[in-house]
């Protein structure tokens, strides 16, 4: 019996007595920078900067303010338009002029009149794309609409291409395009 306390008493302090000894602590004890200790590390070499600006948007309103993030370059513009071809010239026409077959069907508004070009900001553009409108689809967020018209097709990078070309080559192109049959009438 005599043994028993003094056991019982190093059993239940085993424990506590562990978790105080050195090596309890050693994996926190590194070179690391931890949070409020000393000055932040420069950033590492070839890091992106990305001026603190978040494109980010929970909705179209929310989009209105942003600017393209992407400079406008001849890179940026070719690959707007591809785009532009390939997932908004089915209602809007081949150069935006509202002249595709299904435009009227459909309702979709000429994308080089003043209203899209100068009226609208560019957010409210890349908004657009993003959750879709009254009629059209949406294609930066599939859930974006309540009738699920949506999908992810275009990342955040194409959708500011597009916007670039939509804003500063689109006028351009419909200009030098021939008269279709839909657009000369
Ligand atoms: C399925 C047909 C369809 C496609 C594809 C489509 N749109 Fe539209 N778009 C519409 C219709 C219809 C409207 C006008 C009614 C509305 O606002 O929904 C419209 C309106 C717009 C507007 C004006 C929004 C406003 O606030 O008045 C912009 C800008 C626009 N589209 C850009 C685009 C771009 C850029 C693409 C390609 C990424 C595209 N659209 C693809 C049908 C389409």
């Amino acid at each position: 019996m005599r043994f028993v306390a003094p056991l019982l008493a190093a059993a239940l302090l085993a424990p506590t007595m562990a978790y105080a000894w050195p090596w309890s602590q050693d994996m926190m004890n590194q070179p690391s920078i931890k949070p409020q200790e000393g000055l932040m590390a420069p950033f590492p070499k070839r890091s992106v900067p990305i001026q603190g600006k978040s494109t980010t948007v929970a909705n179209r309103d929310e989009a209105k303010d942003l600017t393209s993030p992407i400079p406008v370059s001849e890179e940026s513009l070719k690959k707007g338009k591809t785009l532009f071809r390939i997932y908004c010239a089915a209602c809007h026409g081949m150069t935006g002029k509202a002249d595709s077959p299904i435009t009227p069907k459909i309702g979709a508004i000429s994308l080089v009149d003043d209203y899209v070009q100068k009226n609208l900001t560019e957010g409210w553009i890349y908004g657009t794309i993003t959750f879709g409108s009254a009629i059209m689809p949406a294609y930066g967020k599939p859930t974006a609409r309540e009738d699920g018209r949506g999908s992810n097709d275009l990342s955040v990078e194409e959708r500011w291409h597009v916007v670039n070309y939509v804003r500063n080559q689109l006028v351009k192109d419909a200009q030098a395009e021939p008269a279709t049959a839909a657009s000369a009438k």
